[in-house]
């Protein structure tokens, strides 16, 4: 099944004045073009013809070594391209709302910190090449790539790819790659990108989730421990601090401590709420499982 390029969803002047109909109308039909029929020239009677560009982009060590180099670029080309289409909309701009923005929050702090990471890192592309938010299961954080490379060759999920190639903003912007970059801010559609967010696999810590744990001498999931319950425990084991048996009691208080003031920050209703990767090292925390090193 050969390669395609899809029709934007959105008028190629629904993102005027950001960016403007003449650059989508020649980036998407005609460089998007050129990857596509590239990537279908050189796949065509392979038995890599019928492979999605994703799953081409985590084998590319696995493909003929006089395909590799083309069939990167223009699988790349393919597959960056139609998220770079999916991530904007006339609608956009703004920030991002939910788990996507809590996962942004613990990273860069602020939204405006988070904006000038990746603006500092679109800028150090020299030549062509992306600036992604990426995920690796635990944490978001900022990748740059050149070329039509993707982070998803190096196992992580991008969330959003800015193209900063010439071809993306030079018909309106000429060489002025800080204002183009200011601009795509103002049609980055948050709620695809927290769709991509959802999406993204993760560590499973279901067995985990179903831990008990005893809060007040009530045994319930650990899963289903709420703000209360942690604020309560807490308070119980501050209270047997320093109680000789219980050496440790003072740092898995503190630790139910930091377990309510996560829920809160992440207004998670329950611990199940949380990213699998906190639910997974407060665990730790709390002596829900062994911990994987010595708190000593
Ligand atoms: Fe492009």
């Amino acid at each position: 099944m050969a390669y395609k390029v899809p029709d934007l969803p959105y008028p190629y002047d629904a993102l005027e004045p950001h960016i403007s109909e003449e650059t989508m109308r020649f980036h998407h039909d005609k460089h998007h073009q050129a990857y596509v029929d590239k990537a279908n020239a050189a796949l065509a009677g392979t038995e890599w013809e019928d492979v999605r560009p994703k799953e081409i982009l985590t084998r590319l060590n696995e493909l003929p070594d006089e395909l590799r180099d083309v069939v990167r670029n223009n699988a790349g080309g393919q597959y960056n391209h139609c998220m770079f289409w999916r991530s904007m909309s006339p609608d956009g701009g703004g920030e991002p709302e939910g788990k996507l923005a809590h996962a942004i929050k613990d990273t860069f702090d602020t939204f405006a910190r988070f904006k000038e990471t990746l603006t500092a890192a679109a800028l150090s592309v020299f030549g062509s090449g992306w600036a992604w938010l990426a995920f690796d299961g635990k944490r978001v954080f900022i990748v740059t790539t050149t070329n039509q490379d993707n982070p998803v060759s190096d196992g992580l999920t991008p969330l959003l790819g800015l193209d900063v190639w010439e071809h993306a903003y030079y018909l309106t912007y000429e060489n002025r790659r800080p204002d183009y970059i200011e601009a795509f801010f103002n049609v980055i559609d948050w709620d695809a990108v927290a769709e991509g967010f959802a999406e993204a696999p993760r560590p499973d810590v279901s067995d985990i989730l179903d831990r008990p744990v005893s809060i007040s001498g009530v045994q319930k999931r650990y899963g289903d421990v709420s703000y209360d319950d942690a604020k309560t425990q807490a308070a119980e084991l501050k209270a047997l601090t320093g109680w000789g048996p219980m050496a440790k009691v003072g740092t898995v208080a503190r630790a139910w401590t930091a377990l309510s003031v996560t829920l809160e920050r992440h207004d998670a209703a329950t611990v199940t709420d949380l990213e699998p990767s906190e639910v997974a090292q407060m665990a730790e925390e709390l002596w829900i499982i062994p911990p994987a090193r010595s708190m000593v």
